[in-house]
């Protein structure tokens, strides 16, 4: 993937990056740590997870120039690209604050699509993030790195990563760190900051929604679609969506959509065009990529603008850009992932300015489907893989 380098986490694991490797942590060869007496990769569990985790490392401090002792820390690791069968529970180093960061001790981290094309080993963390997966963790700040301000020890935060939330413990820049907004629980806070940030930055920030118009959600009843939907309804727009099932159709109503169609049984072009005059949409939140391009610009009212932030429909597909011309419309995609720190960081506080009083106030909740504990994240991923979930998996520690 040619994606642009971004040095956060520069300091979380070590004093640079880790080294890349495409599969899962080798602790023992992670630089400026080294294991003793024994450490290996492998299922904890239940009695076990004790013992394992009273495991030390030393780890070399180049800011102190000394060696100090750290506790290792329990983190979901992929072995091998593959089925859920791959991720095992094992014992890894933790991290300490860089400049800038604090560390969470983790309540709860969520299972996102993303987290399940890493396993597959189709989407390697960005350089420098824990090998580990993990997109976005609720907890309590237990550690302070040099130059924080704003954060102490003891905090309730979320946080958008780059990798690394399957973990007891991660180190985070605290530009991308957020209070727990008022009304939701600490586990719940967990599967806030990816789906608010990837659905205000594409809606709000890039497609620039406005009060009146037509938003259509692809896969409504997802964690992205069960918060755009909201948002969208928070700041006055139509919400169409597109789901599989009249249960989940059922679902996004209650949300406040209003188009509900279902895209095993209907043509969601002539749904949409039929509900809005046939206006269409103005702006589309779109998961499917190539199978639903060239439908898509055909939904699109004048002006509209598409945004694309999935490709579960494929990567490769004809454009007739004259359909674009016509309507004076625009196609974008984005991926917050790989984004550079500084974009991240304004993302972030766009966030906490516009959508956190959403939250506080009710009007956009996180739909939780299941809280699962940690030891039971292959059944997670099975889960989200079977798309028999509604909103979020939580992972709880
Ligand atoms: N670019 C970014 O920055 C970014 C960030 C986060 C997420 N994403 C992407 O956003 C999407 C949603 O993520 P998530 O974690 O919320 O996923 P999720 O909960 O696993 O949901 C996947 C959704 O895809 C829907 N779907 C499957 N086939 C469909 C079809 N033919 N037409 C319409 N919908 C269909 C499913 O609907 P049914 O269950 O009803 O079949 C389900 O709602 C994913 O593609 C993910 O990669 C992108």
């Amino acid at each position: 993937m040619d994606a642009p380098r971004d040095d956060r986490y520069v300091s979380g694991y070590a004093a640079g990056p880790p080294e890349r490797r495409s599969i899962s942590p080798n602790v023992a060869t992670l630089p400026h740590h080294r294991h003793e007496p024994e450490l290996t990769r492998r299922s904890v569990t239940g009695s076990e997870r004790k013992e394992h985790c009273s495991t030390r490392f030393t780890a070399e401090d180049p800011a102190r120039g000394r060696r100090r002792t750290l506790p290792g820390m329990r983190a979901v690791v992929i072995t091998r690209p593959g089925g859920p069968e791959v991720l095992e529970l094992a014992v890894v180093p933790d991290p300490a604050p860089g400049p800038g960061e604090v560390v969470l001790t983790v309540a709860a981290t969520s299972v996102n699509r993303a987290d399940i094309m890493q396993r597959k080993g189709f989407y390697p963390p960005p350089p420098g993030s824990p090998e580990w997966p993990g997109l976005e963790a609720s907890g309590t700040v237990s550690e302070v790195g040099p130059g924080v301000t704003g954060w102490s020890v003891g905090d309730a935060a979320c946080a958008l990563l780059t990798g690394g939330g399957y973990a007891e413990k991660v180190a985070v820049p605290v530009s991308r760190l957020l209070p727990v907004p008022g009304g939701v629980g600490l586990v719940d806070a967990a599967g806030l900051p990816e789906t608010t940030c990837t659905v205000w930055n594409n809606v709000m920030m890039l497609a620039g929604l406005r009060p009146g118009e037509t938003l259509l959600v692809h896969g409504g009843s997802s964690g992205i679609g069960t918060t755009a939907v909201q948002i969208a309804r928070a700041v006055g727009a139509v919400v169409a969506v597109t789901a599989g099932s009249a249960a989940k159709l059922e679902r996004c109503a209650e949300l406040g959509a209003s188009i509900l169609v279902n895209y095993r049984e209907q043509d969601f072009v002539a749904e949409v065009k039929a509900a809005t005059g046939g206006r269409g949409a103005d702006v589309v939140l779109d998961n499917m990529g190539a199978k639903y391009l060239a439908r898509n610009v055909e939904v699109l009212a004048p002006h509209g603008r598409l945004v694309v932030i999935g490709l579960q429909g494929g990567r490769k597909a004809e454009l007739d850009l004259s359909l674009l011309l016509e309507k004076w419309a625009s196609v974008h995609a984005t991926s917050l992932r790989w984004r550079p720190a500084d974009e991240v960081a304004r993302i972030v506080a766009s966030v906490a300015e516009h959508v956190w009083p959403l939250v506080a106030d009710g009007a956009v909740r996180p739909v939780v489907h299941a809280r699962l504990p940690i030891e039971d994240v292959g059944e997670a991923h099975r889960l989200v893989e079977s798309s028999a979930h509604v909103g979020k998996v939580l992972l709880t520690f």
